[in-house]
């Protein structure tokens, strides 16, 4: 290899090596960006009614922890064990820390889920759950800005004739409504409990 083309090898290695550099490091930036753009849009602002029938906004659970939760009262088996499982970490948790964690139990299913079955269903599982719920329009704005699916499917071998199709994430937010984490569903209580630990 003579000597010029020596060096125009070394000039077209160190492009590819800036060229390589510079997709990395592009990636990473992407990467890292990707995770705080995800937990900015976990979350807002939602105008639901409680299950006292008081109407609320996520600025009625500002200055504490909340651990959210999308469900219906006539969920089969997927809400009953979250909620099951949810008070079950709360114990867990002792009653200082529990203090710390509002929890709320939003419907997605509002067309039956009135505020007094919601009171009934909540308190059956924690005495300090709070349920809320609204009109079909209020659960759909907060159900979107959790990002969480919902869809009605019909059963006609069902007593209700329905049942509810629904992601089941628990997310854990900051005082400021700001997301934190989320817990997946038939998550271990101790791994509840381990998780919720390092944000309280
Ligand atoms: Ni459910």
């Amino acid at each position: 290899m003579s000597s010029t083309k020596l060096i125009s090898a070394l000039v077209a290695l160190i492009i590819i090596l800036i060229g390589a550099g510079i997709y990395v490091y592009n990636d990473k930036s992407a990467a890292t960006y990707d995770q705080v753009s995800t937990s900015a849009l976990i979350g807002g602002d939602f105008a639901l009614t409680d299950h006292n029938g008081q109407a609320v906004t996520q600025a009625d659970y500002a200055g504490t922890k909340k651990l959210v939760f999308f469900g219906f009262t006539n969920c089969p088996a997927v809400c009953p064990t979250e909620l099951y499982n949810i008070s079950a970490t709360l114990d867990e948790l002792g009653a200082e820390d529990a203090k710390k964690l509002q929890v709320l139990f939003i419907s997605i299913d509002p067309e039956t889920d009135t505020p007094e079955l919601m009171k009934e269903y909540v308190e059956a599982f924690h005495d300090d759950f709070i349920g809320l719920t609204g009109t079909v329009a209020q659960v759909a704005k907060a159900a979107k800005a959790y990002r969480v699916y919902y869809a009605k499917i019909p059963e006609e071998d069902s007593e209700m004739g329905y049942t509810m199709d629904h992601s089941a994430y628990s997310y854990l937010m900051d005082e400021d409504n700001k997301y934190l984490t989320h817990l997946p569903p038939n998550s271990q209580i101790e791994d509840m409990v381990a998780k919720i630990k390092e944000f309280l």
